[in-house]
């Protein structure tokens, strides 16, 4: 197979250990695709696993590429692949261990691969995946949200935040949430209401919700509680030992770590298609470029207002 580019590293560290490399993509095993990469979105997850933070789960072998979200054209199938075909336009993740979206071709398991809509460009369908399945996760198949129900979300403008709150109001319920205090129109245009800044005084919101999503895993768990409803959930994404035992006690917090399942990644981007779900693309950057736009991403959180789109040939 001829020799393409991807953005990969050669030891776990902090954003000078990204290079832009060549690299021979692997054929794909049973039940996985290749798929040829036109844009992938970045996800405060990629630097979590290049800095090291999950290599109980990734290992030691290297170079490693970096990126999960894409969305490309399925360009050859692995053994007992049967959804997927060959032209096939897709949007999915590529798996914690194997990574390597930020490429030109990337291998990917079946199970976390579906259709593109139409309807969505190639940057539109790559924001989708993590986020919207975590969101989808956490709203949906979690929470069940329903008419009547109020749901707060911490942290309601970023990726997940944003996906989060435009589900929970597709499926009835009333949003209210918090993000910087310069972006509370922004906020209020996708119809949350209360907003609040991010060190919100809760005893103005007691008692209002029935679900409590954290997505920034900043909020003190005594101020979750004072927001809940009685017998309302606190939904937590940004795991540590401490919140994982919390997690298993009984109450109303739970973490969550998003997972690859086929149906709802693909209820997720259906939504997107349908246009019930926006995620906004705040800077494209070609391949080559990407490092760069990375660096800047992670070190001073920008751009702000939606995803890092890095997109091929
Ligand atoms: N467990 C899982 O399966 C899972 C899945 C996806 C993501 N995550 C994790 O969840 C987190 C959010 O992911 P994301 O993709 O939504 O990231 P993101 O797009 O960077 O969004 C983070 C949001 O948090 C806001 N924020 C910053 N400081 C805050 C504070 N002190 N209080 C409340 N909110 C604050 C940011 O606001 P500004 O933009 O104004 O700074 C931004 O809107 C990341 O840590 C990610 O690793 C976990």
């Amino acid at each position: 197979m001829t020799t393409m580019k991807r953005i990969q590293y050669h030891r776990y560290g902090g954003p000078e250990v990204m290079q832009f490399e060549d690299f021979q993509p692997g054929r794909p095993g049973p039940g996985e695709v290749l798929v040829r990469v036109k844009a992938a979105a970045a996800n405060p997850m990629d630097w979590k696993i290049r800095n090291g933070e999950l290599k109980i789960m990734t290992g030691r072998k290297f170079p490693r590429g970096l990126g999960h979200d894409f969305a490309g054209v399925v360009a050859a199938v692995g053994d007992g692949v049967s959804r997927l075909g060959v032209g096939d336009e897709v949007l999915g993740g590529a798996s914690v261990k194997a990574a390597g979206a930020f490429a030109e071709m990337v291998v990917a398991e079946e199970t976390a691969v579906v259709p593109k809509p139409a309807s969505l460009s190639w940057a539109e369908a790559a924001a989708i995946p993590i986020v919207g399945l975590t969101a989808f996760q956490a709203m949906v198949s979690t929470s069940r949200v329903h008419t009547g129900q109020a749901v707060f979300v911490h942290g309601c403008l970023g990726g997940v935040g944003r996906a989060a709150a435009q589900l929970a109001l597709a499926h009835g319920a009333t949003v209210g949430g918090s993000c910087r205090d310069t972006a509370v129109q922004e906020a209020h245009d996708l119809g949350i209401d209360p907003v609040v800044d991010f060190d919100f005084d809760a005893t103005k919101l007691a008692g209002r919700f029935d679900v409590v999503f954290d997505t920034a895993g900043t909020l003190p768990i005594r101020t979750a509680k004072a927001l809940l409803r009685p017998d309302g959930r606190i939904i937590d994404i940004n795991p540590t030992l401490a919140k994982f035992v919390r997690g298993t006690l009984p109450g109303p917090f739970r973490v969550l770590i998003g997972k690859a399942v086929t149906a709802d990644l693909d209820a997720v981007a259906r939504a997107a298609g349908a246009g019930v779900l926006r995620l906004p693309v705040a800077r494209t950057v070609p391949l080559d470029e990407a490092i760069a736009a990375l660096t800047e991403l992670e070190r001073n959180r920008t751009p702000k207002g939606g995803k890092l789109i890095i997109t091929t040939g």
